[in-house]
């Protein structure tokens, strides 16, 4: 649809990758539900992005809730479809990296109920409310490594293919309604969700880094576009379609990235040396 026309419902609208979304939907004629857990931090950006974009103040607006609340989660629906929004993108994300044997379940648990849980109660509440819109779009980011899986993020990646599927199948249950499901999958992006370690992963591995205004414009592309899925990056884009017909191919590409994530492993199970007489660390 038209930005112009677009009322969306934002998640992760507070982090770094969504905060550059809200700007560019909004500069694009779109109005704007933020949503992110922390009031104060929802309420000085609608201020800020009102004041500097120049936009009615009418255009945005924001709620906050923790999206693993199921409280939280009915009451967005009911507000966002209070608001009229016809536009749900499923940003908000946690990340998680280092090998499974070291993963916390509760950890485990809470990134696959944010980053697929969540997106899917979210949409399956505000179904009511999108079918009686003239045209709906629902928008799942998911990642890079929700189509090819590596080694240290098996949990984040399984959250992600989850997703990559859940719109897959949604697009095709709702192929004959006004609602369009659609999925992005941007590469690494340069926000403080890549931890040091992941940093470093990424640098010793050659792993690019998009920045945040990429997935935003691609976000609003896609919007205006209503195409099904867009991947970011080469060689990225590449290697997902490579995987996703013979995943054994590319087994042998990913060492490296087990060499780091073992190399990573060894350093943080070795304690810090002790300093000797001499104050050299042995
Ligand atoms: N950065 C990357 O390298 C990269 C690459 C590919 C895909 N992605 C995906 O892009 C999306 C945005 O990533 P980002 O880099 O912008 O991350 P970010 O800066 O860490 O922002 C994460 C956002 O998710 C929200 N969030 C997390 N848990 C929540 C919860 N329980 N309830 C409500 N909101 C919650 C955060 O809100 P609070 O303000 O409440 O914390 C924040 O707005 C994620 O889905 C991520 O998986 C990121």
């Amino acid at each position: 649809m038209k930005a112009a026309d677009a009322r969306v419902l934002l998640t992760g609208a507070s982090g770094g990758i969504g905060q550059v979304m809200a700007a560019t939907l909004l500069q694009a004629g779109a109005s704007v539900m933020l949503v992110g857990r922390n009031e104060a931090r929802l309420s000085i950006l609608s201020e800020d992005l009102t004041r500097r974009l120049n936009v009615p103040a009418d255009r945005i607006t924001w709620q906050a809730t923790d999206l693993l609340s199921n409280d939280g989660l009915t009451g967005l629906a009911h507000a966002a479809a209070t608001w009229g929004a016809n536009v749900v993108v499923h940003n908000a994300g946690v990340p998680s990296f280092g090998p499974l044997a070291a993963a916390d379940t509760g950890e485990i648990a809470r990134v696959l109920h944010t980053n697929l849980l969540a997106p899917m109660l979210l949409t399956q509440a505000l179904l009511p409310h999108l079918h009686r819109q003239k045209r709906a779009q629902v928008i799942c980011v998911g990642s890079t490594l929700g189509s090819i899986g590596l080694p240290g993020f098996s949990v984040y990646g399984a959250s992600k293919f989850g997703l990559r599927g859940f719109a897959e199948a949604l697009r095709r249950e709702l192929a004959d309604t006004a609602v369009r499901v659609q999925y992005l999958g941007p590469r690494s992006t340069h926000t403080t969700f890549n931890s040091p370690q992941v940093e470093s992963y990424n640098l010793a591995t050659g792993t690019a880094q998009d920045m945040p205004a990429t997935v935003a414009t691609a976000l609003l592309e896609m919007l205006e576009s209503e195409s099904a899925q867009r991947f970011l990056g080469f060689p990225e884009k590449l290697a997902a379609r490579i995987n996703g017909c013979a995943p054994s191919l590319l087994d042998s590409a990913f060492n490296k990235h087990r060499q780091v994530l073992s190399g990573a492993l060894t350093q943080a199970l070795t304690p810090p040396a002790r300093p000797t007489a001499s104050g050299n660390p042995t």
